[in-house]
């Protein structure tokens, strides 16, 4: 079934629970969440005051007034269930209640990780078995938003169906349903954020089973290697991505690396050109360019479009790359990659505007310079640094009108 004909459907069936438990018209993550998540950078260490720490930096780095509002508690945060299997949270967060009151005073969101096994990734308690207690339990202290992360349950689902790859990827989704399900009643709204690493194009079923977002990719890390390996396997993708459910191509790494200028560029603009989520960089040491890169307010409004259309790659040649998005306002936004180890002087190079849906003639904007350049043409001189990019918005002109 299309995931959309089974959304429908699945709303349909559970909206006299809705309406009676007060979820919202609008779903969550209407456009890709936005925020900062704990394990790129904190990993396992990750505390109470670390996650304070996170809110009020999003506040006092403007980062929060750019659309940065989720705060992401990943993996480790996890205690023991009691008698009646209630889980607790660890010596690490005291009152997780209490933290959800503090960040949500800030103006901000609350997010927990769980898993659909009996352990998560770093092997601290998952969900199995206790789907609507933890749901109840994130519900009752304010969380919204849960990204459930496969895990142990890839090796239950092994045992479970021994050689039978479709017994267990059927196991794999009626997990992720029945914690969606469990959300949904516990009648709080959630972004519900599907970790399972793009195993089984996950982007083929993550929706039908209510995710909004979902990982496409195994984990990214802080290397220019790895961002731009797993955005350019993000081609194909676009149509599987829409409002209230994006491809997640996993976290940003700006700032907990050593990426120069023109990679922290090409990474957020690749990231703003997939309408992924933005999250996962550390803000403890954000340097006057890292925090510019992830404010530039144009660059977020590509991300954030209300057309929800993820860009798609329309030309690739050796290290260069071409992908664009239409958007809201009936503009286009097309970026320009250079993922080699050397500049290009991109010789005999045509920007394919007709492939983009603009057309020789429009107006273009250089997005990360904030400037306009009148009328553009296909053949448009430019070069590229090694991993830079360029990011146009092109509109009609005024004559074609
Ligand atoms: C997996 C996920 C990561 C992170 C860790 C936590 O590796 O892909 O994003 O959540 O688990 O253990």
């Amino acid at each position: 079934m299309r995931p959309r004909l089974y959304a429908a459907l699945l709303l349909a069936l559970l909206s006299p629970l809705a309406t009676s438990q007060n979820q919202p018209a609008v779903p969550p993550a209407a456009t890709p969440p936005m925020g900062w998540n704990s394990w790129n950078w904190f990993a396992e260490k990750v505390t109470d005051k670390d996650v304070r720490q996170a809110a009020d930096l999003l506040v006092s780095s403007g980062m929060r007034d750019a659309g940065y509002v989720y705060v992401n508690i990943d993996d480790t945060w996890e205690g023991t269930r009691d008698a009646k299997g209630v889980l607790h949270a660890n010596e690490k967060f005291p009152d997780m209640k209490a933290l959800a009151d503090y960040v949500h005073s800030k103006g901000l969101k609350l997010g927990i990780y769980s898993s659909p096994g009996l352990k998560t990734c770093a092997r601290f308690e998952g969900s199995e078995g206790h789907e609507q207690q933890d749901a109840d339990l994130y519900a009752s202290w304010g969380i919204d938003f849960l990204k459930y992360d496969l895990c142990s349950l890839h090796k239950e689902m092994g045992v479970m169906a021994p050689g039978d790859k479709l017994k267990q990827n059927v196991i794999m989704r009626d997990a992720y349903m029945k914690m969606h399900l469990a959300i949904v009643k516990a009648g709080r709204p959630m972004v519900y954020s599907i970790c399972q690493y793009g195993h089984d194009s996950s982007w083929e079923w993550a929706a039908e089973v209510g995710g909004n977002m979902w990982r496409t990719t195994a984990d990214i890390d802080s290397t220019f290697f790895r961002i731009a390996q797993i955005g350019r396997e993000q081609a194909g993708l676009a149509q599987y991505a829409g409002t209230g459910h994006w491809n997640d191509p996993d976290m940003l790494e700006l700032g907990n690396g050593k990426l120069t200028a023109d990679e922290n560029r090409s990474h957020m603009g690749l990231w703003a050109m997939l309408a992924a989520p933005l999250a996962g960089n550390n803000l403890t040491q954000l340097s006057p360019n890292v925090l510019a890169v992830l404010t530039n307010r144009e660059i977020i409004a590509i991300d954030q479009d209300r057309l929800g259309r993820q860009a798609e790659r329309i030309y690739a040649k050796g290290p260069i790359e071409i992908w664009s998005r239409p958007l809201a306002d009936g503009t286009v936004a097309l970026a320009i990659f250079n993922f080699g180890e050397d500049e290009s002087f991109l010789r005999g190079f045509s920007l394919h505007l007709a492939a983009s849906g603009a057309a020789n003639g429009w107006n273009a904007r250089d997005v990360w310079a904030g400037k306009d350049l009148g009328p553009i043409n296909d053949n448009y001189k430019f070069t590229l640094k090694r991993h830079a990019s360029l990011i146009f918005t092109l509109s009609r002109g005024q004559a074609h009108n």
